[in-house]
């Protein structure tokens, strides 16, 4: 039996400057609170840029509320001459305890390939922050007929040569390309059928307990009126919401889901 907590974790990409940030996460937790909602059943996390880390560290830490927070993208290197970069030790020095890693955007806009993102999963193993890995195929390779074999080798590429400790430390995201920002969903079959095949990669990669403790999450279009249908596929531990997150209350909705299920 599994004991794997959902998480939904809302990435704001680059919107809301740190005083926005500061009201948003107010009021999704004053939503969350009013729902009485019990953590236990599942965690939500708000993936912030990085001006916002401290004032939202502050909030959270001052009014000790129940939301976790992260980044969304890390330097593969620990300190020194990378103009621009910021590391996984400045991240932990502000209480983060996720961060995205390979989102589809900066392997499109930035290049980032397969082992930049197992570099970043590492630095940011080693300062005890929480991976969350993205991979995902284009619409190309869907229409193709090749998107689980494709997803398969970017995750293996991914989180290769990572120690039972470091992958403890992650969290994987399906995130179809196709599916993000566009309002075009996976079908719950089409998402289970990917995140299957994940998590049975990671079995032959590791071991069985290791792939039934990952938690993997799916991204693309997830709303408040299809998280609960996502969420009954046995394989799908979560959601990575980019749109709905940045509207406190839908969001609270989403971290809902067993509501509406
Ligand atoms: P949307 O929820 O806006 O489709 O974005 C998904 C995403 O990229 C989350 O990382």
């Amino acid at each position: 039996m599994t004991t794997r907590i959902p998480l939904m974790a809302g990435n704001w990409k680059m919107n809301l400057n740190h005083l926005e940030a500061i009201a948003q996460v107010q009021k999704l937790s004053q939503y969350l609170t009013d729902a009485k909602h019990d953590f236990a059943t599942a965690e939500a996390a708000v993936l912030v840029p990085y001006t916002d880390l401290r004032s939202v560290q502050t909030l959270v830490d001052s009014d000790n509320l129940p939301i976790e927070y992260g980044a969304q993208d890390v330097s593969e290197h620990a300190s020194g001459a990378y103009t621009g970069d910021i590391s996984a030790d400045m991240l932990k020095s502000l209480g983060v305890k996720f961060c995205a890693v390979g989102h589809s955007e900066r392997r499109e806009y930035y290049g980032e390939t397969d082992a930049l993102v197992n570099a970043k999963v590492r630095a940011l193993a080693a300062a005890d922050i929480v991976s969350i890995v993205c991979v995902g195929e284009a619409l190309e390779i869907r229409k193709a007929g090749n998107h689980v074999p494709y997803t398969v080798d970017s995750l293996k590429g991914s989180i290769a040569d990572l120690s039972p400790e470091e992958l403890a430390k992650t969290v994987i995201a399906y995130e179809p390309v196709w599916a993000i920002g566009t309002g075009e969903v996976a079908t719950p079959a089409d998402a289970q059928e990917v995140i299957g095949a994940l998590r049975e990669a990671i079995a032959e990669m590791y071991d069985a307990d290791v792939a039934d403790a990952m938690r993997i999450l799916y991204g693309g279009s997830v709303k408040s009126g299809n998280v609960a249908e996502i969420m009954a596929e046995k394989d799908i531990d979560g959601a990575l919401v980019g749109g709905a997150s940045l509207d406190p209350e839908e969001f609270s909705k989403i971290v809902r889901f067993a509501d509406h299920a």
